[in-house]
């Protein structure tokens, strides 16, 4: 059975059994705590919660979605980063026994998957959550053998919630073949930012099966890319390395979705994500001594693939092979300046961990490429200490992630509040380049970067950039102490702090003051002196709407 008709077949199975089928969402999430949509749910969240479906209690979908917890994963025989969604979805219409009852019969009658190669999993029940007899229940009465149904803990049968908070609750899986294909999420309870459990006042179903891994399991193949889905682009590579075939037909697949969506390659956010997968895929293709340019026809291939369901790949085509095209020819001179650092390192005689860490940190060279070149030239590559190397700044990265979402990574905190006076600097430094009329519009300050709005009626010139960047950098150097003190709203504005709210302040407010340059009614934390910021850059200055500039800049 072709992938295509896996998933029209999916979705007439359900229309006919009352479902609506709704068309996939963006994989941009309007929900600003995950970077992109990962579950076929995510469209659907208020539903669960009491808010009447526009679509009815039952629905199923195709959804796009991109994992980038699996990024590393990809090279094995089923994880992916981006990957199609099948699932079906009930609010308050049915629960368990249904919801099993319509799995089993899709998977077993309509697909053809015999009993024999099921085995089931369900939630084993913990401290908080009882076990889930019910759904074993089901699945014996339908001819599972006992022995064939698993219990597990936490970590394996209960989903959700997707981003800060939601509705989630416990699973039961199919597996086939002993690869998991389809989840079936009961969502029983509400999971606030403090992750306390809450039971929902209406029970729902979610389910999520990825249509690689069925069509992998229904074509009978060892891996997602033997599926009629991968196959007529990933022949197009050589076969010396499976994984990193494997990971440039993935990533390139990805990209391809991730741009059709509007996203640039950067340095931040859903664009650091597209960069570090393009750029990845280039230095796989250079591992398989891949030509320049590679790129383009297996993207070409990509969008041929998917252009009936995904009629944007079509319509955006010659914008996303001229996005791939410009990244690779600047990741190219990244390459070039990287492999003569390598022939630098290489005269020592051996790689150290530093050496290998330092090349894939600063020139993105995978371990694999640094062992390939180190292989030529007849020298060893200290793999144990790339891997201390790596570990060290994955802690350091992880900070900075649980900052994004909520956590308390001291390092982040500390980053953030050097970040937020970064942000005062900046400020008063557009204000004394360009002029009195600059007005904060909107802040956003991640463990990585800070993003400025104001008011200004034009493009700012190259000069005033490196202008602005130059004054925030010598206030940097003077070392200013961060001055903070408590007032009344009325008296701040009139010794002349700025306020960025102009009537939300009531009461008591904390002003931050850098002697003789800034002053802004803020909440902070801020760093105590300037020096801790070390230095500030500023990567981009576009746009963000008529009449106001964007900044982004970061602390290095
Ligand atoms: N929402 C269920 C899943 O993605 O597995």
């Amino acid at each position: 059975m072709t992938f295509a008709k896996l998933r029209r077949d999916f979705l007439a199975f359900f229309e006919k059994r009352g479902h609506k089928i709704v068309p996939s969402s963006s994989l941009m999430p309007t929900d600003p705590s995950v970077l992109f949509t990962s579950a076929g749910m995510q469209q659907f969240k208020p539903y669960y919660l009491g808010e009447k479906s526009p679509y009815g209690l039952n629905v199923a979908t195709c959804q796009k979605c991109f994992r980038t917890s699996d990024i590393e994963e990809v090279g094995d025989e089923s994880h992916l980063t981006f990957l199609e969604m099948l699932g079906n979805f009930s609010f308050g219409g049915y629960f368990k026994k249904e919801a099993i009852k319509l799995a089993f019969e899709l998977v077993n009658s309509t697909f053809q998957i015999p009993k024999s190669k099921m085995t089931i999993t369900v939630f084993g029940g913990d401290k908080e959550v009882p076990e889930d007899k019910e759904s074993a229940e089901i699945w014996k009465k339908l001819g599972i053998p006992e022995e064939k149904i698993k219990k597990c803990g936490r970590e394996d049968n209960f989903w959700g919630p997707t981003g800060e908070e939601g509705p989630c609750g416990p699973t039961t899986e199919i597996h086939i073949n002993g690869i998991e294909v389809w989840n079936l999420v009961f969502n029983e309870f509400y999971q606030n930012k403090n992750k306390k459990l809450t039971p929902l006042e209406q029970k729902g179903v979610d389910t999520g099966m990825g249509l690689e891994r069925l069509a992998m399991v229904a074509q009978n193949k060892p891996s997602v890319f033997e599926t009629d889905l991968f196959e007529p682009f990933i022949r197009e590579l050589p076969e010396t390395n499976i994984k990193a075939r494997r990971i440039i037909a993935d990533h390139i697949r990805g990209s391809v979705f991730l741009i059709s969506e509007g996203i640039l390659p950067s340095n931040v956010e859903q664009g650091y994500i597209l960069r570090r997968i393009l750029r990845r895929t280039i230095r796989y293709g250079k591992l398989l001594n891949l030509v320049k340019q590679f790129l383009i026809p297996l993207a070409q291939r990509v969008i041929e693939i998917y252009k009936d369901i995904y009629p944007e790949l079509k319509s955006k085509e010659a914008d996303i092979l001229t996005v791939i095209q410009n990244e690779e020819e600047k990741f190219e001179k990244t390459l070039e300046i990287g492999i003569k650092q390598f022939g630098k390192v290489a005269l020592r005689g051996a790689i150290s961990g530093k050496d290998a860490f330092h090349l894939f940190d600063t020139y993105g060279f995978p371990l694999e490429l640094t062992q390939e070149l180190a292989k030529e030239k007849g020298i060893k590559v200290d793999t144990e200490g790339f891997k201390a190397a790596f570990e060290k700044h994955r802690e350091i990265s992880r900070a900075g992630v649980e900052k994004k979402f909520g956590g308390v990574g001291k390092g982040a905190t500390i980053e953030a509040a050097k970040l937020h006076t970064a942000t005062h600097l900046l400020h008063a430094a557009l204000r004394e380049v360009l002029g009195e009329h600059v007005q904060q519009m909107g802040s956003d300050i991640t463990s990585q970067r800070l993003r400025f709005d104001f008011s200004h009626p034009v493009k700012m010139t190259q000069e005033q950039v490196k202008k602005v960047e130059d004054l925030v950098n010598q206030k940097i150097r003077e070392d200013l102490e961060v001055k903070k003190e408590e007032t009344d709203y009325q008296t701040a504005v009139k010794s002349g702090a700025l306020a960025f709210f102009k009537d939300k302040y009531p009461g008591k407010v904390t002003v931050y003051s850098i002697r003789g340059f800034s002053k802004e009614i803020c909440a902070g934390p801020h760093a105590k002196k300037t020096g801790e910021l070390s230095h500030f850059r500023i990567i981009k200055e576009e746009s963000s709407g008529s009449g106001v500039r964007r900044i982004r800049a970061i602390l290095k």
